[in-house]
């Protein structure tokens, strides 16, 4: 029945005492009654009752008050239509450490002075302990400034990744839970170590180390309970061993690791002890990264005669290999996401140079203002994505373990022979369920499709990602636009509670938010592109699109202070230039002509136009996002019960709708081959009825002058097709999708990718997600299917183009819907999949709709005659 709490398969470490519970029928048409029983030590401590409702989702706990470290196993009984009821569905949580006074570990650092311009290696703590027999259960408590990997005699604990994950560690400081019971003997052995991570090492577009501090540490909590409820607690403090002479000599998220396998550590010293950061740990309630797609390659010698292994699927994750060596043999590595025109290996499309020391205010000046021609001292690329390895005598296992790679070739040079089969590439992500798919008659669609599933698998460690490769920034545009595609392939609803929270966190007092979160360094960059519509507009149409889809009104509540502070920002911003100047027109004040604004981003080269201090105003985007956001916030603040602010976002919601109309919906303004500017006053509707068809024909002939060519940015891509298919002219939508000449979704499959690009013509980044946001009209309007609300559904299939079938399935918050159609002579055949306990209304290509509920229904329908339902 797929049951969760908060969003999570069982939590280990839930860092709420008030979770909600959901869950999926199975069987049955509808459910008119559930009962929720708990325990805890087993002891009852919630019981609903039998309560009428059909509600399945975010059921609050209502029991007797929970407290750290408690473990709740819960039931569901669910009554049917015929009031019969159900089997009983088990599941359990497990609170984590919720009060700052649960920690008593002290935090440990390695015993050196940490110095700005230097790397330094791999620290290894080490304790050993007796305990007595027979445990209850055994947990570790675990975050570091760093990332940490922990051993508990000689066994990985768990299987997170990257751990303890990317946040703002100035504010924020998440830690892991792990149930450690079947590792522990009574001899035992608890070993840590620590790399540098987000904490201090390079991150972001430009690289720059030592972000959030200068000296990892590390904290650690391991809790033996007995029987009798006493407690036996192993805590980090400086009676542990360290030293820092193991094999891992430099570790670095973006450039990579350098191992002397000959090395193991001695743990010769101890570990200092450390202050405490300024943040308490708390728990994430996200998903964990794992290891998840192993890919073997294939070795390919270039024409100049290197060594590459191809492994055919451009990822996010690591590199493994075995080889037989003798001590002091070497590997170098190189990973990268091309080849170049000859076919040779290529870091080019996404390297950088960055000082290679110390990174002073003004090296970050001259970066940011594109001048590192002109930076002192010696310089590096970043990232630098490789592994030198030296061997010891014999066999030589090797896995990343805290760097993360955008790669899909390697470069290898060494002396050794190199088999591929001995290679291996790991795709690492945030282990999200799996909950769309889809598949149609061109493989082309379908191919586009995956890699869409592949430039999301590799952006989405933690938090949501521009690219692996380059800047690995939460860039807030990016993730806004990719929302409801994200929502369709996979179970993105903690993923996102968590970096909705990392948005917040973000947020200036002036309400503007930063351009990429968590924060990454650049501050004063990413703080003046910030206030960029589209960008920071996510920290309102994220949760309003979350809403939407999970139905969560809690977390809505708790972002309305952010939204609401980013309305104020908006309001300040409104208006013209000079405040004191009469204004041309009353609806001007409502125009939004200030600030800073990235614009479309990456529109194909003949539309971009400059973005910075000589570039075009954005007056025209600006007015667009600040009626479409008011008018989203205002929804928001009925549905909330704030009236006052609910008619103030609604009165610039209009006003910013009329100044558009007058100043970008004129004649000449829409007599335009530029997409964007036509799409986006479509899609936002800003048009009024009378303007409507007059704009959607000028697209149209914009796009069939373009040869039906994508000529949409960043903002713009998830709307074209949308925009086109409710003007009536799927047709359209239709062939642009199948276009397959630059630009084009298409014309990228036909060139091999095997992810998404960043722009169209293939230049930068081959990994990013953004533009793959069109998979959100397959599934929503190819296959049709959409949540109109609680346990509704809305399914609309769209036949058309090329295509003669399509199907799509998606665990949707209310159990899994699907639709499959077959076109045949003029005919098309429908298929829809309505989950238990939930209505769908159907809307079949000839225009008619009819509701139905929970069940397989078909229809076959011809253009000329009504549909009529064949009764399987
Ligand atoms: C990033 C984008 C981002 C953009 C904003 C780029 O360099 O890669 O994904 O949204 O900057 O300007």
């Amino acid at each position: 029945m797929r049951l969760r709490t908060e969003y999570l398969d069982r939590p280990l470490g839930l860092g709420t005492a008030s979770p909600r519970v959901s869950w999926n029928c199975e069987g049955g048409i509808t459910q008119t009654a559930y009962r929720v029983r708990a325990t805890r030590d087993g002891e009852t401590v919630w019981d609903t009752g039998t309560v009428r409702s059909d509600r399945m989702t975010h059921i609050p706990y209502a029991g007797a008050p929970l407290r750290s470290r408690d473990r709740v196993e819960w039931s569901v009984t669910l009554w049917d239509e015929q009031g019969e009821a159900g089997e009983q569905s088990q599941s359990w949580f497990e609170l984590g450490l919720l009060d700052p006074a649960d920690w008593t570990a002290s935090w440990i650092a390695g015993d050196y002075t940490p110095k700005r311009s230097r790397r330094h290696p791999v620290d290894h703590f080490r304790k050993s302990f007796h305990t007595h027999p027979d445990p209850v259960r055994a947990r570790l408590y675990i975050t570091a400034c760093g990332l940490y990997e922990a051993h508990l005699n000689g066994r990985r604990v768990g299987d997170a990744q990257l751990t303890p994950g990317s946040t703002d560690y100035r504010t924020r400081l998440h830690y892991q839970a792990y149930d450690v019971t079947e590792l522990l003997r009574q001899e035992n052995q608890l070993e840590l170590q620590l790399a540098d991570g987000w904490y201090r090492g390079s991150i972001g577009c430009f690289g720059p180390t030592n972000v959030f501090g200068r000296q990892t540490r590390v904290l650690a909590q391991l809790e033996i309970t007995f029987a009798d409820g006493t407690r036996h607690t192993v805590a980090t403090g400086p009676e542990f061993a360290w030293s820092n002479d193991g094999p891992i000599r430099l570790a670095d998220l973006k450039d990579g690791e350098r191992v002397d396998a000959r090395m193991t550590p001695s743990y010769a010293g101890a570990a200092r002890p450390a202050k405490a950061p300024a943040p308490v740990p708390t728990a994430s309630d996200n998903v964990t990264p794992r290891m998840r797609e192993r890919l073997v390659p294939e070795l390919v010698t270039t024409p100049s005669g290197r060594t590459v292994l191809d492994f055919g699927q451009n990822i996010a994750g690591f590199l493994e290999f075995r080889i037989h060596a003798k001590a002091g043999d070497t590997l170098d590595l190189r990973l990268g996401e091309i080849l170049d025109e000859q076919g040779e290996f290529t870091q080019a499309n996404f390297q950088k140079r960055k000082p290679a020391r110390s990174f002073g205010k003004v090296a970050e000046v001259l970066l940011m203002t594109g001048k590192e021609n002109l930076l002192r001292g010696p310089t590096q690329n970043t990232p630098e994505q490789q592994i030198h390895y030296t061997c010891r005598d014999g066999e030589n296992t090797y896995r990343t373990r805290f760097a993360v790679f955008g790669f899909r070739y390697v470069l290898v040079e060494t002396d050794l022979e190199i088999n591929p089969e001995d290679f291996a590439a790991v795709a690492v992500y945030s282990d999200m369920e799996q909950t769309g798919s889809f598949e149609c008659s061109h493989p082309g669609v379908n191919r586009l499709l995956e890699n869409t599933r592949w430039s999301m698998k590799g952006n989405f460690l933690d938090v949501p990602t521009d690219c692996p490769t380059r800047e690995r920034l939460g860039w807030t545009g990016d993730a806004q636009v990719f929302f409801h595609t994200a929502a369709y392939l996979m179970d993105v609803a903690a993923f996102y509670r968590k970096w909705i929270r990392d948005l917040q966190d973000n947020q200036a007092p002036s309400g503007k938010v930063s351009a990429v979160a968590p924060y990454n360094g650049f501050g004063m960059l990413y703080e003046k592109t910030g206030g960029s519509v589209g960008w920071a507009d996510a920290v309102v149409l994220i949760p309003y699109r979350f809403w939407k889809r999970y139905d969560d009104e809690a977390l809505l509540r708790e972002a309305y202070p952010m939204m609401r502070a980013y309305a104020q920002y908006l309001i300040s911003m409104a208006g013209p230039e000079n405040r004191r100047a009469p204004l041309a027109h009353p609806d001007d004040a409502y125009l939004y002509v200030r600030g800073f604004h990235l614009g479309e981003w990456l529109e194909p080269a003949e539309f971009r136009d400059h973005v910075g201090k000589n570039g075009p105003p954005r007056t025209e985007e600006a007015t667009a996002y600040l009626h479409y956001t008011m008018r989203h916030l205002a929804e928001i603040a009925d549905a909330l019960d704030h009236p006052d602010d609910a008619a103030t976002y609604q009165e610039y919601a209009e006003g910013a709708r009329r100044a558009y109309q007058r100043h970008f919906l004129t004649a000449d303004a829409t007599d335009t081959d530029r997409q964007a500017k036509l799409v986006r006053p479509l899609a936002f509707d800003l048009v009024d009825d009378m303007n409507r068809s007059r704009v959607e024909d000028r697209l149209v002939t914009a796009v069939e002058k373009r040869h039906y060519r994508v000529g949409t940015g960043f903002l713009s891509t998830p709307f074209v097709l949308p925009v086109l298919t409710d003007a009536d002219r799927p047709d359209v939508a239709y062939r642009m999708l199948e276009n397959r000449r630059t630009p084009g979704w298409l014309a990228e499959v036909d060139a091999g990718a095997t992810t998404i690009w960043e722009d169209w013509e293939g230049e930068a980044s081959h990994n990013h997600y953004s533009p793959g946001a069109v998979c959100q009209w397959l599934f929503d309007t190819v296959a049709g299917i959409r949540i109109e609300g609680r346990n509704r559904f809305r399914i609309q299939p769209t036949p058309g183009g090329s295509l003669t079938h399509a199907s799509a399935q998606y665990l949707s918050p209310y159990g899994p819907v699907a639709v499959s159609w077959r076109r045949a002579a003029e005919r098309v055949e429908i298929t829809a999949t309505v989950p238990p306990n939930t209505t769908a209304e159907i809307g079949l290509p000839d225009g008619t709709t009819q509701v139905v509920p929970a069940g397989v229904h078909q229809f076959a329908c011809a253009e000329a005659f009504r549909p009529r339902e064949v009764s399987l």
